[in-house]
């Protein structure tokens, strides 16, 4: 139903809040995506990885070092690899001090705290599967998670979902397991390639420094396995120029980490 939140479905360039508005706030925490609904945007795209005893976090790198103060909290533990750590110890550790010490405190969350809050917030997920070749069978557990949360019925899955990787096997398992979840592969296949990606992608989602106009062009000519055209979400736009142009270009969405930069650049043309 709409709410105060309802989204901008009809511009024809979607913003999506990349790692949440992370220009502004600590990326992957709920203050990210907070800042992304405070902002006015619905679309926010995340990371999931896995811990040591089985439980799925939103995080990015596959070392917690960079975004927490693991190296403080547990000093004996180099490389501080996401998998080597309990989910127990991951929430002890300061996920937003690193960014500001006005968002000390944030945490990694889990998935399912994750998706209470984008529930909550009325938001919508470009949900990466991150470094699955470390984390066999996680695609099964991710949708099991997003199932449990309320997030496979057919609402969801038709216009608040879509599940991207760089790898293409990760994708391909996520499609045979829930053929209607739409999908994106993170990369830029050659244009000859394209057909054999439309078997199990909705989206070819490229880095904007690869992608021209042709390229747009190419992928909007094939359809996806939804009987739909092919899609294309560039990443990771931060200019009002890039913003231009790849809207030029025709993309669908634009992943950004300063989507009001973005925004503004797309309505004034
Ligand atoms: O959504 C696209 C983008 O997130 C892919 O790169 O490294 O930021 O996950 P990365
Ligand atoms: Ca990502």
């Amino acid at each position: 139903a709409p709410t105060a939140h309802a989204a901008p479905d009809t511009d024809r360039t979607q913003v999506i809040a990349h790692r949440g508005a992370s220009a502004y706030a600590p990326e992957n925490t709920l203050a990210a995506i907070d800042k992304a609904d405070d902002l006015g945007f619905r679309w926010v795209e995340n990371d999931v990885q896995r811990t040591k005893d089985g439980q799925l976090v939103v995080i990015h790198d596959d070392s917690l070092n960079r975004t927490t103060n693991v190296e403080e909290v547990f000093p004996g533990r180099a490389p501080w690899k996401v998998k080597d750590f309990t989910a127990a110890e991951i929430a002890q550790l300061d996920a937003g001090s690193w960014f500001s010490p006005r968002y000390a405190g944030a945490h990694v969350p889990t998935l399912k705290q994750y998706m209470n809050r984008v529930s909550r917030n009325h938001q919508k997920l470009v949900l990466e599967i991150k470094n699955p070749a470390l984390y066999p069978g996680i695609e099964r557990e991710t949708l099991k998670v997003l199932g449990n949360e309320g997030w496979l019925g057919p609402a969801h899955v038709r216009s608040k979902l879509v599940v991207q990787s760089f790898s293409a096997d990760s994708l391909r398992t996520v499609h045979a397991l829930r053929p209607d979840i739409k999908t994106g592969f993170l990369g830029t296949p050659s244009v000859a390639e394209l057909p054999a990606y439309a078997q199990f992608a909705d989206q070819i989602n490229s880095s904007h420094t690869t992608i021209s106009l042709g390229y747009v062009t190419a992928i909007h000519a094939l359809e996806g396995p939804h009987r739909k055209p092919l899609e294309i979400s560039t990443w990771t736009v931060d200019t009002a120029a890039d913003a231009r142009r790849v809207a030029g270009f025709g993309v669908d969405g634009i992943i950004t980490n300063k989507p009001d930069v973005v925004q503004e650049a797309l309505n004034e043309g």
